[in-house]
């Protein structure tokens, strides 16, 4: 059956919209994960909020919506940081998709920023047909699956990286974003206070770790209060398995009872790590780049929204 043509208006996101996209995002996050078979977990839309107001806040170029007939039906969210321009998040509602929206906001979100030249798109990208050649079509190609993993960890044992706080819980302090800009410059490409702030004050009892072998730096990670590892890295891929397992063993020190992890597949010691400790894989998405950036061997993404 040919579906009617769309009357589609594409617009700036404004905060007015929040909720709608959150509610936009939940319901079609839940219908992709009951069309793959598996049983869609229940999540308050409110924790959906701080990452659209942080990323209209840091990158307003790049959020824009879909509106047919007065009602937004679908919106994508850019974050440009250094050269590395990452979707964030990219819905439309299940009754509205396959039918021509998504690629038109998705342009929008793409080149309203101006990316400076040698900009690459990137995405973690969901197994959605659709979404997969999307991403294709628009230069983005498969270069690792990503696992995101979860469970109660087995007691881990210490291994050559020990883990110091710094700063207070709950505080981004300037030696923190210091340290971590030493580490995302190379690993992630980018220095990006603003994210590392989100990071250390959205989810209550969040810290930062300074990541020492001896009496050397020798990457730094961060464990947020819900028992999420990462961001976190270290620069020399033969210590990733040993920052992964102080990650584990400190959440558990702290009294986290669970802890989870997006592992790029290709951060070998990482996954290790995280398998000997017991954690268990719930769920696969796909890393796609328009190049081969970020250290996958040894980054530890803070997640699908921000990586
Ligand atoms: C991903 C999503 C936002 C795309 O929006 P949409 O409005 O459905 O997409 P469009 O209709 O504009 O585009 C779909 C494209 O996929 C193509 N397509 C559809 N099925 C395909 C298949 N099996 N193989 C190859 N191409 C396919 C279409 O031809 C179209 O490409 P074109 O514009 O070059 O013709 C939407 O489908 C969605 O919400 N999916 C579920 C949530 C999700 O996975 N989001 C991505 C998170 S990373």
């Amino acid at each position: 059956m040919v579906k009617p043509h769309l009357d589609v208006r594409i617009r700036p996101a404004r905060p007015r919209d929040f909720v709608v996209c959150a509610r936009l995002c939940s319901g079609s996050l839940r219908d992709l994960i009951r069309r793959q078979g598996q049983r869609p977990p229940n999540f308050p839309v409110r924790d959906l909020l701080p990452f659209l107001r942080h990323a209209l806040a840091t990158d307003p170029d790049g959020f824009h919506v879909a509106v047919v007939k007065g009602r937004i039906v679908c919106y994508a969210i850019t974050i440009l940081r250094g050269k590395t321009h990452f979707l964030a998040q990219f819905f439309a509602l299940p009754g509205m998709q396959s039918r021509g929206v998504g690629r038109q906001v998705l342009t929008r979100a793409f080149d309203a920023p101006r990316p400076p030249r040698g900009t690459a798109r990137c995405v973690v990208a969901s197994l959605d047909l659709r979404a997969q050649a999307l991403y294709a079509k628009f230069g983005m190609l498969p270069r690792t699956i990503l696992y995101h993993v979860e469970g109660k960890p087995r007691k881990s044992t210490a291994n050559g990286v020990e883990l110091r706080q710094l700063g207070p819980t709950g505080t981004s302090t300037k030696r923190a974003r210091d340290l971590a800009a030493r580490f995302d410059r190379p690993l992630r490409e980018a220095r990006r206070d603003v994210d590392q702030r989100h990071f250390l004050t959205t989810v209550k009892g969040s810290r930062f770790f300074d990541a020492r072998a001896g009496r050397k730096t020798v990457g730094y990670v961060v464990i947020q209060g819900n028992g999420a590892i990462g961001p976190g890295g270290v620069l020399d891929p033969s210590l990733s398995a040993a920052l992964m397992s102080a990650a584990i063993a400190k959440a558990h020190e702290i009294g986290m009872k669970a802890v989870s992890a997006w592992v790029p597949g290709l951060n070998e010691g990482a996954l290790t790590a995280a398998f000997e400790a017991g954690l268990k894989i719930e769920f696969l998405t796909a890393w796609m780049a328009a190049r081969d950036i970020i250290r996958l061997d040894s980054y530890l993404p803070s997640g699908g929204v921000l990586f």
